[in-house]
């Protein structure tokens, strides 16, 4: 990732909103449209921002909204479908769309995801709030040369995701009616599913969630200095914790089961965070 082609990016978004943003959020499996049809929306097709990976994952739409908010003078990226690692684009790419975001202003990052439940405590359904990670990919985003102007070489991963946005969050659930969950997520890279033992594995190692997005753009986003909230929309028991077979069809169809849930917590923490 260069420095100049962020700042590509950065511009074509503001010639073509002249709005000034300072939220970005990530909406994975199941929350694709979301904002389409909020009065002002303005939508760029990733193919029109150069830089933006193009998605291919049904379920994921690759456009990025922005929208207004009505008490602020402030707008949001919707960012509505993700790359992933696992369609084979290096991690650069993968977190170019976040990277873009922050340095557009945006100072808190939402991420979204559909992930699995390890933890017996979380069910197809829930949702849950991410507090802390597991790489088991082996890969990271800032793997290579590194920009000061972007980030540190060593950025500090203590608080990824942020206790205050958390805190925040917990409100907008309660104010939202919505139950939220919390947990630590897995990422692995995908797309084969986990086997039983590896998510044995996991749940050993403190696990409550697995799934195959997430901690790049959360990785990539705090080397920038912006705050992180995860939310997982638990769509199926891991493998080996229920009879079924895991299958994407599946996975997207129990999207569904929480959709109005979490749309009702974005909503709610728009209104907070802008
Ligand atoms: N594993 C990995 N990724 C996922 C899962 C899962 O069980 N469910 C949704 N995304």
């Amino acid at each position: 990732m260069k420095y100049e082609d962020l700042m590509v990016a950065v511009r074509v978004i503001a010639n073509t909103t002249r709005r000034k943003h300072t939220l970005a959020m990530v909406l994975g499996s199941g929350l694709g449209g979301y904002g389409a049809e909020d009065p002002g929306a303005i939508a760029m097709p990733y193919l029109d921002i150069p830089g933006f990976p193009v998605t291919k994952v049904r379920g994921h739409r690759g456009t990025l909204f922005s929208l207004k908010a009505d008490e602020s003078e402030n707008s949001v990226l919707i960012f509505s479908g993700r790359a992933h690692a696992y369609e084979g684009l290096p991690l650069h790419d993968v977190v170019f769309g976040v990277r873009t975001a922050v340095a557009a202003g945006c100072t808190t990052v939402v991420l979204t995801n559909a992930a699995g439940a390890v933890s017996n405590h979380l069910e197809p359904g829930d949702l849950a709030l991410i507090t802390d990670h597991l790489n088991l990919a082996g890969m990271n985003p800032l793997i290579g040369g590194n920009d000061e102007r972007v980030g540190p070489r060593f950025p500090d991963m203590t608080d990824v995701y942020d206790p205050g946005l958390r805190s925040i969050a917990e409100e907008a659930a309660l104010a939202a009616g919505v139950a939220l969950k919390s947990g630590v997520y897995a990422w692995f890279s995908g797309p084969s599913y986990e086997t039983p033992a590896e998510i044995e594995m996991v749940r050993r190692l403190g696990a409550d969630l697995v799934g195959m997005s997430t901690v790049p753009e959360a990785i990539a986003a705090r080397h920038m200095g912006a705050k992180v909230l995860g939310i997982s929309l638990v769509t199926n028991k891991a493998a080996g914790l229920s009879p079924e077979p895991l299958s994407h069809d599946e996975v997207t169809m129990s999207a569904g089961l929480a959709r109005q849930d979490l749309t009702m917590i974005i909503d709610e923490l728009r209104k907070r965070l802008m």
